[in-house]
């Protein structure tokens, strides 16, 4: 007999979700761990810390921009030593609380770092645990990038610019997605000059055009640069002085960029190192994810995969649905995660939301449809908040009115896209978020008003 039901390997978001689900259902879970506290890049060096220096800066940027006019009077300095803190206690609470969740639900924490000798069998040290069901859940790692080495002192990965030993003076950061713009953004509130250097022609890869447009303008009000369409060649470094070439692909120029910080974002990678793939057989893609099928199976029977280390977003959230589905799966119920609703949020100020198909995925599948826009200039608590920059875009079918994608900019975004998200579950037309009483004054006023433009029209508009 197995040692266990079920073990996960990694606990991040993936892992740790889908074994309390797995323990809630009644499997004797385990889940292997080698970090020092759970919750994985997620918790430990990712969304939570990332939120944290968000929060801690954008409350310096309103004391600098908006207290004044309200009547407040504050001179704000930037301690940044205990802002590190702050975010170090912030993170503490949180993978604090997963250890917590595990005790309270059964799960046995085994500490080390997993290897799978046989399918069956989950290596730790010198210990062997034996399980019905493993599912690798070991996540991803940020991806390099020829010509520049990364020692998390001067040039940096999104891991090195959470413990940064000073505010750097010039930050460049290379790569516009994600975690470049979310980093980028603390550090230009915390006094930085901050250049961005991105390969493609727009910010944000993916997104709605429109919306990637008015982000780009709304972080260039907010003093940072942007260097599109160039190719970073590599990183010199002389005397803590890191200088960046890169070469812009109209015309192959080349041009140089002087920084005291670099911080490398250009994506990130499945981690599946150590994990004894290869022996096993395990199918991975020429992208190195593990290959499942739409139940998380790999091609070896007993082994499932997860989250970043599988295709599709890397999103925390994206691994958690995942988590609880495959623990479903293996307790004998029908887990399924619906990857045509999954909302992505960039935590910046105003935050950015999106949900389903963006405007220039509809041109291209020839999908007739119409847009619904609101901008929270037209939206009273949003002008109070000194937050009208933005707007609320909604896509729905032209013939049946069915909302098919959603795109926000603005105050809140990242709570507000979920309106859409159970609205897109439940298959509704714009006309029923349209009809539903919202509480005033929200700002998710601005969403039912962008739902109305997609029929009759707004009111506020
Ligand atoms: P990303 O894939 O979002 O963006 C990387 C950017 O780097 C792309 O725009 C790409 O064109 C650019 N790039 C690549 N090579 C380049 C070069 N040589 N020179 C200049 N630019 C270059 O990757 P990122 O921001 O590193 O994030 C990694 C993952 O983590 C993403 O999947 C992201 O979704 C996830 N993440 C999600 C967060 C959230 O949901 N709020 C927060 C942080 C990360």
């Amino acid at each position: 007999m197995a040692n266990y039901d079920v073990i996960f390997i990694g606990a991040g978001p993936g892992g740790y979700v889908g074994a309390i689900r797995a323990a809630q259902l009644g499997l004797k879970t385990a889940v292997v761990e080698g970090r020092a506290t759970l919750g994985g890049t997620c918790l430990n060096v990712g969304c939570i810390p990332s939120k944290a220096l968000l929060h801690a800066s954008h409350m310096l940027h309103e004391a600098q921009h908006n207290f004044a006019t309200m009547g407040l009077g504050v001179t704000p300095s930037v301690d940044w030593q205990q802002m590190l803190k702050y975010k170090d206690d912030v993170i503490g609470q949180n993978t604090g609380g997963i250890e917590f969740l595990f005790k309270k639900n059964k799960v046995t924490w085994i500490k080390g770092w997993a290897s799978i000798p046989a399918p069956g069998q989950v290596q730790v040290g010198e210990e062997t645990h034996t399980a019905t069901h493993i599912v690798i859940a070991s996540g991803s790692e940020p991806t390099s990038l020829p010509g520049v080495t990364v020692d998390e002192e001067t040039v940096v990965s999104s891991t090195g610019a959470l413990t940064l030993g000073r505010i750097p003076d010039h930050l460049a950061v290379i790569g516009a997605g994600v975690i470049g713009l979310e980093l980028g953004s603390v550090y230009a509130r915390l006094g930085s000059k901050v250049t961005v250097i991105e390969y493609l022609d727009a910010i944000t890869p993916g997104q709605d055009g429109e919306v990637a447009r008015a982000f780009q303008r709304l972080l260039a009000k907010q003093g940072l640069t942007f260097v599109l369409g160039a190719a970073v060649q590599g990183v010199t470094l002389t005397d803590g002085t890191a200088t960046l070439t890169y070469k812009l692909r109209k015309d192959d120029s080349e041009a140089t960029l002087d920084a005291d910080c670099v911080l490398l974002a250009t994506g990130r990678k499945p981690f599946t190192a150590g994990l004894g793939l290869e022996p096993l057989g395990l199918a991975l893609s020429p992208r190195g994810q593990i290959v499942t099928d739409a139940h998380f199976a790999t091609n070896i029977k007993g082994i499932h995969a997860i989250g970043d280390a599988i295709a599709g977003p890397m999103l925390a959230h994206k691994a958690e649905d995942e988590g609880m589905a495959v623990a479903e799966i293996l307790a004998g119920q029908a887990g399924h995660v619906n990857y045509g609703v999954i909302p992505g949020v960039i935590y910046t100020h105003p935050e950015v939301a999106s949900v389903g198909a963006t405007e220039e995925q509809l041109k291209a599948s020839g999908t007739a449809y119409k847009v619904g826009k609101f901008s929270f200039m037209g939206n009273a608590r949003a002008k109070a908040n000194f937050a009208g920059d933005g707007f609320v875009k909604i896509l729905a079918d032209k013939a049946t009115d069915r909302i098919l994608g959603a795109h926000i900019i603005g105050p809140g975004a990242g709570d507000l896209i979920h309106e859409i998200c159970v609205a897109m579950e439940f298959g509704a037309a714009a006309e029923d978020v349209a009809r539903t009483c919202h509480a005033h004054p929200t700002y998710s006023e601005a969403v039912r008003e962008a739902a109305l433009a997609c029929g009759g029209g707004a009111i506020h508009a």
